[in-house]
């Protein structure tokens, strides 16, 4: 089984992702991670994101040992990973592990902004999970102080305002709930609230 986890900046499908996975035994795959990756990798270059030669050698020739690296987490890193992001080659060439992820047994849990309408349209279960911006700001900011980096709140939500903007207007693989996804609009919600929605929904469609 397959189960998609799609969204915003820090609308909280990592964590969400993560504990679907531990209660259903699944593997879990976080593909912002990987995307992440190469912006970190055209950053530590030296190069601009924007330089689509240097993406795609970065995205071609993805070092797994970056995953551990403490900075995957920071923000410019998510900025330059939203801007390698928007380029079709580099999607293309992490296409492949995704797809591949999503068949390992008994099951996975991908999360990420598209799993739902281009890796894996025909995942089993999708959920798109969203809040506030004002929300997801407030939830990045603690998660980025409680790692010793301290931006103010607005930064964070003007961050999080042009990841997003950049993620829904892109040509391809945009930001855009699935036709067919369950929308788990988390705002009001605790984490353990979010997961107790999340796992009736994907009882409804499990297939074993
Ligand atoms: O954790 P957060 O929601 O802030 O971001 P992330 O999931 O780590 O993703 C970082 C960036 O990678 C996003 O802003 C997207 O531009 C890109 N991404 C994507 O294009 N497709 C995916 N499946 C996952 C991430």
């Amino acid at each position: 089984m397959i189960i998609a986890v799609d969204g915003p900046a820090a609308a909280g499908k990592g964590t969400l992702a993560r504990a679907l996975a531990r209660r259903y035994n699944f593997h879990f795959l976080d593909t912002g991670a990987l995307y992440r990756m190469v912006g970190l990798a055209v950053l530590k270059a030296g190069k601009d994101p924007k330089d689509e030669a240097a993406a795609l050698a970065a995205a071609r020739g993805l070092k797994p040992d970056l995953m551990h690296e403490q900075d995957l987490r920071a923000e410019d890193v998510a900025a330059a990973a939203s801007v390698v992001a928007a380029n079709l080659k580099v999607r293309e060439a992490l296409l492949g592990f995704q797809r591949q992820f999503a068949q390992r047994q008994p099951g996975a849990v991908l999360d990420g902004r598209d799993i739902g309408t281009v890796v894996c349209p025909e995942a089993e279960a999708k959920i798109f999970v969203t809040a506030s911006p004002q929300v997801r700001a407030e939830r990045r900011h603690a998660e980025l102080a409680e790692r010793g980096e301290a931006p103010t709140l607005d930064s964070v939500l003007a961050d999080i305002h042009a990841r997003d903007e950049r993620d829904r207007t892109r040509a391809h693989a945009p930001l855009i709930p699935a036709k067919d996804a369950y929308v788990l609009e988390t705002s009001q919600m605790t984490r353990e609230q979010a997961l107790n929605a999340a796992v009736a929904y994907v009882e409804t469609r499990r297939t074993r």
